[in-house]
């Protein structure tokens, strides 16, 4: 899509019949998701999306460039998954402290992934001006870009690309232009309570087994991104793929994925997960490993800060491995974006600045383990010492794989999530929920 075409469409014109501006959005983002066709054949390998081709930047109209960032004024609205780590409201505080000429406000959305990215299609959609940075996970990067709802922020993440680590900048990156600045990257991480488990396993296998004997396991087993992201943790780590290399075909009706799917249903039904986990999103489950429910947890690293906060004796170890699996990390994380229908992009660069620089990101990954988008960072000592596992985490986000990168993800997803909780729900066969989610996924690529 041309950010000149965009721009049409977007705050600063649209003289044209809304049926042209429809239809021609249709055809861009058409084009756009053919194009990210092409996108989609490393979306298995770490490092995608770093293509060096180069886009047009047209007349520059949806081009943020880092001057319009100086001397800003005026308000800018922040809209985000809810504030669960408190990281979002310091950051605010200390923007609004030290740029008296600004006001950031923080809109906080719902807590879960899928319900964020409803309301913030549903604002794009109306090309309502009301949020000005969106918080956008990674993966909706490409939707939202082949949407028309980003503007370009390339010249400004070129001043500082090195200063990022490589696999979260590469979410940013479609077609060879930046369309967001990372904020905070993901890994998931394996908690265990040190009153009950006595030495951190190194299997998913190792893990349901001490979880069996001694007080469970959580993770997210709600019908939401997050068991998309958990099932792909033991299907990467077991050799297993969603897509085939070339993005073409659907591949998660394997061997592989059948193997962990049946391990995930055997661990509901023996209790070495309790089913409740069919109900739990991130802090369901954060709070069930904290008031003691369960002995082991998979989650992100934000829960290190609070489980400390909490005074539990707890140890943190990079996931376990997949039985005579390789060790594999789904990469997660918040890229911010500009609006298309911001009235006041060069604020809301400003503030982009700041949150995604690397003093901001020392302050918040320390208080709130989110963890930083910037390499220098993890080797600070302060840092190192508030987070004992700043590094074998960087390695595990250097090394994330990504999920598939395309403006399809949320259809192919929710094939996904929906026929893997139908599993774990004994609804169905992993054969069967397999099946289905390779039929699925078949016909969302057919699609387009
Ligand atoms: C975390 C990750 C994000 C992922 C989500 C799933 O917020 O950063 O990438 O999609 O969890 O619940």
């Amino acid at each position: 899509m041309r950010p000149t075409q965009r721009a049409t469409s977007g705050a600063t014109g649209g003289r044209r019949h809304e049926s042209v501006k429809r239809a021609e959005r249709r055809r861009l983002t058409k084009a756009k998701l053919m194009s990210t066709a092409a996108i989609l054949g490393c979306a298995l390998a770490a490092g995608c999306g770093t293509s060096s081709s180069t886009t047009s930047s047209g007349n520059g109209e949806t081009v943020v460039t880092p001057s319009m960032a100086t001397n800003p004024k005026g308000s800018v609205t922040w809209c985000i998954g809810r504030d669960t780590t408190g990281a979002f409201s310091q950051v605010v505080g200390l923007y609004n402290r030290s740029h008296p000429g600004v006001h950031v406000r923080l809109l906080e959305l719902s807590t879960s992934a899928d319900q964020q990215r409803a309301r913030l299609e549903q604002l794009e959609q109306a090309k309502s001006p009301q949020c000005d940075v969106l918080g956008i996970d990674v993966i909706w990067t490409a939707e939202f870009t082949a949407q028309g709802w980003l503007r370009d922020v390339t010249p400004a993440i070129q001043a500082r690309a090195a200063q990022f680590i490589p696999s979260t900048l590469a979410t940013t990156k479609i077609d060879g232009r930046y369309w967001a600045v990372p904020f905070n990257t993901n890994a998931g991480l394996l908690y265990y309570n040190k009153s009950k488990i006595h030495t951190a396993p190194t299997t998913w296998q190792q893990a349901y087994q001490m979880a069996k004997q001694g007080g469970g396991i959580a993770y997210q087993g709600r019908q939401y991104e997050g068991l998309t992201v958990d099932f792909l943790e033991l299907l990467y780590s077991d050799h297993g793929s969603v897509l085939s290399p070339d993005g073409k075909k659907a591949t998660i009706d394997s061997p592989q994925g059948r193997q962990v799917l049946a391990f995930m249903q055997q661990g509901i039904r023996t209790r070495a997960a309790p089913p409740a986990v069919l109900t739990y999103m991130e802090e369901e489950s954060r709070n069930a490993f904290q008031t003691g429910k369960v002995a082991l947890l998979r989650n992100w690293p934000y829960v290190y800060a609070q489980a400390k906060r909490a005074h539990m004796p707890f140890g943190v170890e990079p996931l376990p491995t997949f039985s005579g699996g390789r060790p594999a990390s789904v990469l997660g994380g918040y890229n911010l974006g500009i609006s298309s229908y911001s009235r006041n992009p060069g604020a809301a660069l400003s503030f982009i600045n700041f949150a995604t620089a690397p003093a901001a990101q020392k302050k918040f990954f320390i208080a709130s383990s989110l963890p930083a988008v910037i390499t220098q960072v993890y080797s600070y000592p302060a840092v190192t010492e508030a987070q004992p596992f700043a590094g074998p985490l960087l390695r595990a986000v250097e090394n994330g794989i990504p999920r598939p990168v395309t403006p399809l993800y949320p259809q192919i997803s929710q094939a996904i999530y929906n026929n893997v909780y139908s599993a774990l729900a004994n609804d169905t066969s992993p054969q069967k929920a397999l099946a289905n989610a390779q039929t699925q996924i078949t016909a969302v690529l057919e699609r387009y």
